[in-house]
Protein backbone atom coordinates (compact mmCIF):
# COMPACT_ATOMS: atom_id res chain seq x y z
CA UNK A 1 0.00 0.00 0.00
CA UNK A 2 2.70 2.87 1.18
CA UNK A 3 6.13 2.52 -0.31
CA UNK A 4 7.96 4.36 2.68
CA UNK A 5 7.31 4.30 6.31
CA UNK A 6 9.99 5.89 9.05
CA UNK A 7 10.37 6.15 12.35
CA UNK A 8 10.68 9.78 12.85
CA UNK A 9 10.52 10.32 16.53
CA UNK A 10 9.11 9.68 19.91
CA UNK A 11 8.24 12.85 21.60
CA UNK A 12 6.53 13.08 25.25
CA UNK A 13 6.20 17.04 24.78
CA UNK A 14 4.35 19.11 22.18
CA UNK A 15 7.75 21.14 21.16
CA UNK A 16 9.19 17.72 20.34
CA UNK A 17 6.66 16.88 17.78
CA UNK A 18 7.96 16.57 14.26
CA UNK A 19 5.54 17.90 11.92
CA UNK A 20 6.38 21.79 10.99
CA UNK A 21 5.37 21.32 7.49
CA UNK A 22 1.94 20.55 8.23
CA UNK A 23 1.34 17.43 6.64
CA UNK A 24 -1.70 15.48 7.47
CA UNK A 25 -2.01 13.08 11.04
CA UNK A 26 -4.02 10.22 12.23
CA UNK A 27 -4.03 9.22 15.52
CA UNK A 28 -4.62 5.97 17.01
CA UNK A 29 -5.97 5.95 21.02
CA UNK A 30 -7.45 2.57 22.78
CA UNK A 31 -7.14 0.90 25.90
CA UNK A 32 -3.87 -0.51 26.49
CA UNK A 33 -3.42 -3.84 24.72
CA UNK A 34 -6.14 -3.28 22.70
CA UNK A 35 -3.92 -3.51 19.42
CA UNK A 36 -3.01 0.04 18.21
CA UNK A 37 0.51 -0.68 17.48
CA UNK A 38 -0.44 -3.89 15.49
CA UNK A 39 -2.88 -1.92 13.83
CA UNK A 40 -0.17 0.95 12.75
CA UNK A 41 1.78 -2.26 11.42
CA UNK A 42 -1.45 -3.85 9.55
CA UNK A 43 -2.53 -0.82 7.99
CA UNK A 44 1.41 0.17 7.02
CA UNK A 45 1.87 -3.35 5.92
CA UNK A 46 4.82 -3.77 8.29
CA UNK A 47 6.19 -6.04 10.48
CA UNK A 48 7.34 -4.28 13.37
CA UNK A 49 7.24 -0.91 12.17
CA UNK A 50 5.40 0.40 15.53
CA UNK A 51 6.69 -1.90 19.04
CA UNK A 52 3.76 -4.24 20.10
CA UNK A 53 3.75 -6.48 23.09
CA UNK A 54 1.50 -9.50 24.77
CA UNK A 55 1.65 -7.12 28.11
CA UNK A 56 -0.31 -4.30 28.41
CA UNK A 57 1.90 -0.72 28.32
CA UNK A 58 4.18 -1.32 25.74
CA UNK A 59 3.90 2.34 24.47
CA UNK A 60 5.58 4.64 26.44
CA UNK A 61 5.55 8.11 23.83
CA UNK A 62 4.16 9.54 20.71
CA UNK A 63 5.68 7.72 18.18
CA UNK A 64 5.44 9.50 14.71
CA UNK A 65 5.48 7.44 11.42
CA UNK A 66 6.00 9.38 7.98
CA UNK A 67 4.52 7.41 5.54
CA UNK A 68 5.37 8.21 1.93
CA UNK A 69 6.98 11.39 2.80
CA UNK A 70 3.28 12.87 2.89
CA UNK A 71 1.66 12.06 6.43
CA UNK A 72 2.47 10.84 10.03
CA UNK A 73 0.95 8.03 11.82
CA UNK A 74 0.70 8.38 15.35
CA UNK A 75 1.20 5.83 17.95
CA UNK A 76 0.44 6.39 21.86
CA UNK A 77 0.47 5.00 25.18
CA UNK A 78 -2.45 3.10 25.83
CA UNK A 79 -4.88 4.12 29.03
CA UNK A 80 -6.77 2.18 31.30
CA UNK A 81 -3.82 -0.03 32.51
CA UNK A 82 -4.81 -1.11 36.10
CA UNK A 83 -0.97 -1.28 37.68
CA UNK A 84 0.18 1.67 36.26
CA UNK A 85 0.24 4.92 39.04
CA UNK A 86 -1.69 7.19 39.37
CA UNK A 87 1.06 9.40 38.65
CA UNK A 88 2.39 7.61 35.25
CA UNK A 89 -1.33 7.61 34.76
CA UNK A 90 -2.01 11.12 35.14
CA UNK A 91 1.43 11.82 32.66
CA UNK A 92 0.31 9.64 29.74
CA UNK A 93 -2.75 11.51 30.13
CA UNK A 94 -1.69 14.94 30.35
CA UNK A 95 0.58 13.95 27.19
CA UNK A 96 -2.41 12.53 25.13
CA UNK A 97 -4.41 15.66 25.96
CA UNK A 98 -1.19 17.82 24.93
CA UNK A 99 -1.43 16.42 21.52
CA UNK A 100 -5.11 16.40 20.46
CA UNK A 101 -5.45 20.01 21.95
CA UNK A 102 -5.51 22.51 19.12
CA UNK A 103 -4.27 20.06 16.90
CA UNK A 104 -5.14 21.43 13.31
CA UNK A 105 -2.74 18.83 11.77
CA UNK A 106 -5.29 15.68 12.91
CA UNK A 107 -7.69 14.86 10.07
CA UNK A 108 -8.77 11.60 11.52
CA UNK A 109 -8.66 10.09 15.50
CA UNK A 110 -9.22 6.42 15.08
CA UNK A 111 -10.43 5.19 18.33
CA UNK A 112 -9.70 1.38 19.28
CA UNK A 113 -12.43 -0.61 21.50
CA UNK A 114 -12.10 -4.32 21.86
CA UNK A 115 -14.75 -5.73 19.33
CA UNK A 116 -14.79 -8.66 21.82
CA UNK A 117 -15.74 -6.47 25.14
CA UNK A 118 -18.26 -4.00 26.01
CA UNK A 119 -16.41 -0.51 25.68
CA UNK A 120 -15.05 0.52 28.87
CA UNK A 121 -15.64 3.77 31.22
CA UNK A 122 -12.39 5.19 29.93
CA UNK A 123 -13.11 4.13 26.27
CA UNK A 124 -16.96 5.94 26.86
CA UNK A 125 -14.61 8.99 28.12
CA UNK A 126 -12.33 9.35 25.27
CA UNK A 127 -15.42 9.23 22.62
CA UNK A 128 -17.01 11.88 24.31
CA UNK A 129 -13.75 13.57 24.83
CA UNK A 130 -12.77 13.73 21.28
CA UNK A 131 -16.36 14.85 20.58
CA UNK A 132 -15.73 17.55 22.96
CA UNK A 133 -12.65 18.58 21.31
CA UNK A 134 -14.68 18.32 17.73
CA UNK A 135 -12.19 15.86 16.44
CA UNK A 136 -12.99 13.39 13.66
CA UNK A 137 -13.59 10.10 14.99
CA UNK A 138 -13.68 6.83 13.71
CA UNK A 139 -14.20 3.86 15.85
CA UNK A 140 -11.71 0.53 15.15
CA UNK A 141 -13.45 -2.66 17.00
CA UNK A 142 -10.09 -4.37 16.76
CA UNK A 143 -9.23 -8.50 17.36
CA UNK A 144 -12.68 -9.72 15.41
CA UNK A 145 -10.58 -12.79 14.65
CA UNK A 146 -11.24 -13.84 18.09
CA UNK A 147 -15.28 -13.71 17.85
CA UNK A 148 -17.44 -16.25 16.08
CA UNK A 149 -18.63 -15.14 12.91
CA UNK A 150 -22.81 -15.18 13.87
CA UNK A 151 -21.87 -13.04 16.56
CA UNK A 152 -19.75 -10.27 15.04
CA UNK A 153 -23.42 -8.25 14.47
CA UNK A 154 -24.42 -8.38 18.13
CA UNK A 155 -20.80 -6.89 19.08
CA UNK A 156 -20.74 -4.36 16.65
CA UNK A 157 -24.37 -3.34 17.94
CA UNK A 158 -23.09 -3.51 21.41
CA UNK A 159 -20.25 -1.42 20.78
CA UNK A 160 -22.19 1.71 18.95
CA UNK A 161 -24.84 1.48 21.62
CA UNK A 162 -22.35 1.83 24.47
CA UNK A 163 -20.04 4.61 23.01
CA UNK A 164 -23.97 5.93 21.70
CA UNK A 165 -22.26 6.84 18.53
CA UNK A 166 -22.95 9.67 16.83
CA UNK A 167 -24.83 8.43 13.36
CA UNK A 168 -21.86 10.34 11.07
CA UNK A 169 -19.44 8.47 12.74
CA UNK A 170 -17.53 5.24 11.25
CA UNK A 171 -16.92 2.20 13.32
CA UNK A 172 -15.20 -0.62 11.23
CA UNK A 173 -14.68 -4.42 12.53
CA UNK A 174 -10.87 -5.35 11.99
CA UNK A 175 -8.15 -7.82 12.27
CA UNK A 176 -4.80 -6.83 12.33
CA UNK A 177 -4.18 -10.30 12.61
CA UNK A 178 -5.79 -11.52 9.49
CA UNK A 179 -6.09 -8.40 7.80
CA UNK A 180 -10.00 -7.95 7.83
CA UNK A 181 -11.62 -5.11 6.68
CA UNK A 182 -8.34 -3.15 6.42
CA UNK A 183 -9.92 -1.16 2.64
CA UNK A 184 -12.31 -0.26 4.53
CA UNK A 185 -9.94 1.65 6.85
CA UNK A 186 -7.49 2.79 3.72
CA UNK A 187 -11.28 4.26 2.46
CA UNK A 188 -11.39 6.73 5.45
CA UNK A 189 -7.50 7.64 5.54
CA UNK A 190 -7.00 7.83 1.96
CA UNK A 191 -9.06 11.32 1.04
CA UNK A 192 -7.64 12.82 3.87
CA UNK A 193 -4.05 12.80 3.18
CA UNK A 194 -2.65 15.88 1.81
CA UNK A 195 -5.11 17.75 3.03
P1 LIG B 1 -0.02 -0.52 24.39
O1 LIG B 1 1.16 -0.07 23.58
O2 LIG B 1 0.37 -1.24 25.63
O3 LIG B 1 -0.99 0.57 24.67
O4 LIG B 1 -0.82 -1.66 23.54
P2 LIG B 1 -1.31 -1.63 22.02
O5 LIG B 1 -2.71 -1.12 21.98
O6 LIG B 1 -0.32 -0.95 21.15
O7 LIG B 1 -1.39 -3.19 21.65
P3 LIG B 1 -0.41 -4.06 20.74
O8 LIG B 1 -0.51 -3.67 19.32
O9 LIG B 1 0.95 -4.08 21.35
O10 LIG B 1 -1.11 -5.50 20.84
C1 LIG B 1 -1.43 -6.12 22.06
C2 LIG B 1 -1.64 -7.60 21.85
O11 LIG B 1 -2.80 -7.84 21.06
C3 LIG B 1 -0.49 -8.28 21.11
O12 LIG B 1 -0.26 -9.56 21.71
C4 LIG B 1 -1.01 -8.44 19.70
O13 LIG B 1 -0.45 -9.54 19.02
C5 LIG B 1 -2.49 -8.68 19.95
N1 LIG B 1 -3.31 -8.27 18.79
C6 LIG B 1 -3.32 -7.06 18.18
N2 LIG B 1 -4.18 -7.03 17.14
C7 LIG B 1 -4.73 -8.27 17.07
C8 LIG B 1 -5.70 -8.88 16.20
O14 LIG B 1 -6.23 -8.31 15.24
N3 LIG B 1 -6.05 -10.18 16.49
C9 LIG B 1 -5.51 -10.86 17.52
N4 LIG B 1 -5.92 -12.12 17.72
N5 LIG B 1 -4.58 -10.32 18.35
C10 LIG B 1 -4.20 -9.05 18.12
MG1 LIG C 1 1.34 0.12 21.60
Amino acid sequence: MFDKCEYIISAVRKDQYPNFQGYSEFVFLGRSNVGKSSFINAIAKRKSLAYTSGKPGKTQTLNFYLIDGAFYLVDVPGYGYASRSIKDRLYFGEMIEEYLEHNLNLKMAFLLVDARHEPSQDDKLMYKYLKHMNAPVTVIATKMDKIGKTHLQKHEKMIKKALELAENDKMIMTSSEKRTNLDSVYAVLTPLIGR
